[in-house]
């Protein structure tokens, strides 16, 4: 995978070389995942975000069609060490993965997909209370730095099994007392015969930046361009009418993003609201707002913000 990855990677330098618009300067390049429900999820969110691009079959490359930037294809979780050691200007990748890897990156933005959390999973009936109870005993983990520094923190020594992957398996196999795995939905623990003893981290797929990156400019208008869709998918703006001896009522069901819009209506007594709300909490919003006697409230999507 390297020696394709360097061949591609020279093709790619020479061909920038070769192409008048592109001697101005270095692309700017994106570290996304190659395979997997993460990289279709990231290849929507660059597409939104108006980085389009088509991968040509297995290639580790793609440059974007409107934009001066290319991205590579790469396993989720090289993506922190070769985002700070420069092989690419930013990354899409897990911020578990992100902290495991102990790396120094700017972490630009969080994107709203992927969320998950680090647990320490014990059996269903063992009798631990205490991460103490753990002191002496073997614990599975493909995240050994996190583990590491959270025993450390508990003041708890155990025998560290490194795996990297299946971890939750190491119970019934008797390798492992205990293990340290994500949990997504927990149907991988409830078949495992397992329970959450304690979280250990809460993450979501973020984007990463290297701390030396040249295009700062271009870095920022990605980052700015991510920024609008995330905000979009995760609000949406609701409109309504309000009597306006309920507006302090209603600014306060709606506070908007940053604050509401309030419109006067011919009606004097009457006044309308704009405010964006947070999508999964927008029926419960409507059913306040109709509780304070709001009137024609009208949920309308966000495809795109600049805030
Ligand atoms: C991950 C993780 C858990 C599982 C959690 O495994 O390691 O095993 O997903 O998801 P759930 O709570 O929704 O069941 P993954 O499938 O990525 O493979 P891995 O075991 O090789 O890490």
């Amino acid at each position: 995978m390297w020696l394709q990855f360097n061949v591609e990677f020279h093709a790619s330098r020479e061909s920038m070389k070769n192409s008048k618009s592109e001697d101005a300067g270095r692309l700017l390049r994106i570290g996304i995942p190659s395979k997997g429900r993460l990289s279709e999820v990231v290849a929507e969110l660059l597409h939104d975000a108006g980085l389009s691009f088509r991968r040509v079959s297995r290639s580790l490359f793609a440059r974007c069609r409107d934009v001066p930037v290319e991205i590579v294809f790469l396993r989720t979780d090289d993506i922190p060490i070769l985002t700070a050691e420069g092989a690419i200007d930013l990354g899409i990748t897990g911020a578990d993965l992100v902290a495991e890897a102990g790396v120094d990156l700017i972490e630009r933005l969080s994107l709203g997909v992927g969320s998950c959390r680090l647990a320490l999973c014990v059996p269903d009936h063992a009798e631990i209370v205490s991460p103490k109870d753990l002191h002496g005993r073997r614990v599975a983990t493909s995240f050994p730095k996190i583990t590491r520094d959270w025993l450390a923190q508990h003041g708890v020594e155990v025998h560290l099994v490194e795996l990297s992957g299946s971890v939750e398996i190491m119970v019934s196999l008797d390798v492992a007392d205990a293990v340290v795995d994500l949990v997504e939905t927990g149907s991988t623990l409830a078949a495992n015969r397992l329970r959450v003893f304690e979280d250990i981290g809460c993450y979501e797929t973020v984007l990463v930046q290297n701390k030396a990156v040249v295009d700062t400019n271009m870095a920022d208008r990605i980052v700015r361009r991510l920024q609008g869709v995330v905000i979009a998918r995760t609000w949406t703006l609701l409109e309504y009418n309000v009597p306006r001896s309920r507006l302090a009522e209603a600014e306060n069901i709606t506070p908007g993003f940053n604050s509401p819009t309030v419109s006067a209506l011919e009606e004097t007594s009457w006044c309308s609201v704009r405010a964006m709300v947070r999508r999964n909490e927008t029926h419960e919003i409507m059913e306040k707002l109709e509780l304070i006697g709001a009137s024609a409230i009208i949920e309308t999507d966000i495809s795109n913000c600049r805030l």
